[in-house]
């Protein structure tokens, strides 16, 4: 008899399994998450001083004038694990006000760009223990030991947009496991606005946003060896006005086939493929998409743009 083995696929097999179904979909879509390799995360960074992506600058404002009631009501001595940290620089704002935080978890997708971050945020805190986590939160997350303190996840910059509604639950219901009974999540996330304020904010005058779209393309070339011209796809921003969403597209501009692992997707002149949602909530619908958390506090900006949102874990 033969002993049975098994073998868990290698990271390209299962990145090459996820962007083949994702391709296979009617329409073809292309996981967001694949936006950051360590160019994506620079022109994200890029976009966030863009002068129509009011977000980031927002959502700063409300830290500048608030981090202090946010530090109160989340207490002294906490381990901080933020989710998709990126540059952590709206996380110097929170550090800033937090009393003795014990430890900082930065946890992101982009390897280089996170540990770069990680080095920042240790010179500028040398007291602080920062461990940061190459990981995808859309599966569970396995954190390095015991809790330093009080569990607080720190989900800013509204990427919680980005998921689908079923993603975003999953996230969320994962994350109560993760911090425990009785820990917290303060999450910045994008609210409703008009249309014209939101098609600029993703189709930017530079065309930053564009060159972020296509370089998904790129960046799949040497992640799974996709065959793709990414210079023959025009980037396109909708809002999606019945889903509360802003949407990516990559348009091809004459008739174009994608080859990957020996599939062929033939995407003709004027097809789109779906590479990003960003959906803009209310302040009821995030409640309802949290719904393991209990409200503690919230805080908005003037214009009421953009809310951050304490939340405890019910229990
Ligand atoms: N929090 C920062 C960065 C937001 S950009 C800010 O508010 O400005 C979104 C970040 O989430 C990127 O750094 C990206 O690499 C990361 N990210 C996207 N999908 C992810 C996933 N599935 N798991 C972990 N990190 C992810
Ligand atoms: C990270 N995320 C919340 C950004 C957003 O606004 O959805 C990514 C982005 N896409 C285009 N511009 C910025």
């Amino acid at each position: 008899m033969n002993p049975t083995t098994t073998q868990t696929p290698s990271p390209k097999v299962r990145y090459t399994e996820e962007i083949l179904a994702s391709l296979a979909e009617e329409p073809p879509r292309l996981p967001s998450k694949y936006f950051y390799d360590a160019t994506g995360s620079r022109l994200f960074d890029a976009i966030c001083a863009l002068p129509e992506y009011y977000l980031t600058r927002t959502e700063t404002g409300i830290l500048e004038r608030d981090a202090k009631a946010m530090a109160a009501a989340i207490g002294p001595h906490c381990e901080l694990l933020e989710y998709g940290s990126g540059s952590s620089t709206k996380t110097t704002l929170l550090l800033d006000a937090l009393v003795k935080p014990a430890r900082y978890i930065p946890i992101d997708v982009s390897r280089a760009h996170l540990h770069d971050a990680a080095q920042r945020i240790h010179a500028r805190y040398p007291d602080l223990s920062v461990e940061p986590l190459c990981a995808d939160f859309a599966g569970e997350i396995v954190l390095p030991s015991e809790a330093a303190g009080t569990r607080v996840a720190y989900f800013p910059g509204s990427t919680l947009g980005n998921l689908t509604d079923a993603g975003a639950r999953g996230l969320l219901e994962r994350m109560t496991r993760t911090l425990g009974p009785g820990g917290l999540l303060l999450i910045g996330v994008d609210l409703v606005k008009p249309e014209s304020v939101l098609v600029p904010a993703y189709d930017d005058a530079a065309g930053v946003t564009a060159a972020f779209n296509r370089n998904l393309l790129v960046h799949l070339q040497s992640l799974v060896d996709l065959q793709v011209n990414p210079t023959a796809f025009e980037h396109r921003a909708i809002w999606n006005a019945d889903e509360h969403r802003m949407e990516m597209w990559l348009e091809a501009s004459s008739d174009q086939v994608l080859e990957l692992a020996g599939q062929r997707f033939a995407i003709p002149r004027g097809k789109r493929i779906l590479t990003e949602f960003s959906h803009k909530y209310t302040p009821e619908r995030l409640l309802d998409l949290a719904a393991g958390f209990d409200p503690v506090a919230r805080w908005s900006d003037p214009q009421g743009w953009f809310l951050v949102q304490l939340l405890r874990v019910r229990g």
